[in-house]
């Protein structure tokens, strides 16, 4: 009996906080799809990679990491859909590797799947897939005649293309130029949805969150990855050995 009026007691309190009910502490409210460009990874970690779109880096919520490690990455849940994931969400230090997935869905997956819409290994893994498809991030740059090229932008026709594109704030982050340089590197570019997987703006606050999530695995520490300057020309480097400098 007396177990029964506490639990009441208990439903109750906790249905009269609404806000916690819809989403019980500690569960994560937005996700950051971030997206990778090859070469400028390449640039700064020990890699070489002629790929000339944007890939997957990861699908990350707004709260928690590595939250179930028992819940071990498995290929073989995403058989069908692993050439896919080979070619859009390559592992860009180690090709062919399930290294980066394994990763990734360690980190960031296994707190997504508090979801019930990202519950699996084949679920979170496909819906990043899926977003990834739905936003066509090179694309979008492309029709706005934002092309890999050896002449720079400026920060703000890159920002603008995209808000003006998805009708939210990306969070696009540089390479950070060397002591004296003049121009930084585009290198990654976030968009952010709600549960629902409706776009919405991207947040500075999210800056904690993914402060340490700079790059896949570092090997070589760096860190020099982070949110671009705003007046400082902007280069998006040409996939090597296509790039025509005289
Ligand atoms: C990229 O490199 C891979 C492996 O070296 C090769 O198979 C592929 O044809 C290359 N793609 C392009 C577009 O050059
Ligand atoms: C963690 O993952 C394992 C393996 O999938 C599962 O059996 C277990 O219920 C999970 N634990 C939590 C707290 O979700
Ligand atoms: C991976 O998943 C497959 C398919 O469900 C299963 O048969 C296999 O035992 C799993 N492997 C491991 C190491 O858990």
């Amino acid at each position: 009996m007396r177990s029964i009026t506490v639990a009441v007691l208990f439903c109750t309190g906790y249905f009269l906080l609404s806000p916690a009910f819809a989403h019980p502490r500690g569960e994560w409210t937005r996700l950051i799809l971030t997206q990778t460009w090859p070469q400028t990874f390449c640039s700064v970690e020990q890699c070489k990679t002629n790929i000339s779109y944007w890939t997957l880096h990861g699908l990350w919520p707004n709260s928690g990491s590595m939250c179930n490690s028992s819940w071990h990455f498995n290929a073989s849940l995403i058989e069908d859909i692993l050439p896919e994931m080979e070619k859009f969400w390559p592992d860009l230090l180690i090709p062919l590797s399930s290294e980066f997935w394994e990763y990734e869905w360690l980190k960031h997956g296994t707190c997504a799947a508090k979801a019930e819409s990202l519950n699996s290994q084949h679920k979170y893994f496909s819906k990043a897939l899926e977003l990834y498809h739905k936003f066509d991030l090179s694309s979008v740059l492309r029709n706005h005649q934002i092309v890999p090229s050896e002449e720079y932008y400026t920060f703000d026709v890159v920002e603008t293309a995209i808000s003006s594109f998805y009708q939210v704030k990306p969070k696009i982050q540089c390479v950070h130029p060397q002591k004296g340089g003049q121009v930084q590197t585009l290198g990654q570019i976030e968009l952010c949805v709600d549960r629902d997987f409706q776009l919405i703006d991207c947040e500075k606050s999210f800056e904690v969150i993914w402060s340490n999530e700079i790059l896949p695995v570092s090997v070589s520490g760096h860190s020099d990855l982070s949110v671009c300057d705003h007046s400082m020309p902007v280069y998006y480097p040409p996939v090597l050995g296509t790039s025509h400098r005289w």
